[in-house]
């Protein structure tokens, strides 16, 4: 029986960084680098909820015979014959691009400034009016209340440079049960600052936090 299930599962080779590897079918590039411990930058990917694919920063090269393109690992699947680049100049061209326009968006991030110095980018060209100073919007606060605490006490508010995370109609939450997994899983420290307003007067007892 166990034979019959194992011969089922297809598995899915491919290369990264010229080193053979082999995804399960439905992985992504970025999930069958992290099996391999080959690291691939994140910000707003967190294995505990679905991809969204925010802020870009995850990007590769991927090449199959005469085309090559560059797309977001944690979003595209793995796919049998090609070749991926995790760190060739043209990936470190888009993510210095891409870093530049999350320092336009959340300047005061300790996260972003070191990823920005660590691909040497010392300014940014992009010039945002207001920006959310530390929140990068990517989401993953809204996804983990969804589909791990369940309780969708935080949305997106707002549109364009507008655009904002809290909760709905931005009163204190009802469904909140003061988890802090929102909290937990930010990458920036955003939703730290912004967590009271969100719970509002939610009792603060012993909640156990879900596994993020
Ligand atoms: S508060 Fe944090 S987790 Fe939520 S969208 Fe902003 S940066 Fe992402
Ligand atoms: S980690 Fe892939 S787009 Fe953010």
């Amino acid at each position: 029986m166990s034979n019959q299930n194992n011969s089922k599962i297809k598995s899915v080779p491919f290369t990264i960084n010229d080193r053979p590897v082999e995804a399960r079918d439905g992985w992504t590039v970025l999930e069958t680098a992290r099996q391999y411990g080959i690291h691939i930058p994140t910000l707003c990917y967190h294995e505990a909820v679905s991809p969204s694919g925010a802020c870009r920063l995850c990007v590769v090269e991927v090449r199959k015979g005469n085309w090559a393109k560059v797309v977001i690992s944690c979003m595209y699947p793995a796919q049998e014959g090609i070749s991926v680049q995790t760190d060739s100049d043209r990936v470190k061209n888009v993510r210095r691009w891409i870093l530049e326009m999350l320092l336009a968006e959340c300047p005061a991030s300790p996260e972003i400034r070191a990823l920005a110095t660590e691909y040497g980018v010392t300014g940014t060209r992009f010039l945002i009016e207001n920006p959310e100073e530390q929140c990068l919007l990517c989401g993953l606060c809204v996804r983990v209340c969804r589909e791990v605490v369940g309780v969708s006490a935080l949305t997106t508010i707002g549109r364009g440079v507008h655009k904002k995370v809290g909760s709905p109609f931005e009163k204190p939450s009802e469904v909140c049960v003061a988890c802090g997994s929102c909290v937990t899983v930010c990458p920036t420290g955003a939703m730290r600052a912004r967590l009271d307003r969100v719970r509002g007067s939610v009792h603060q007892g012993p909640h156990s936090s879900p596994k993020v």
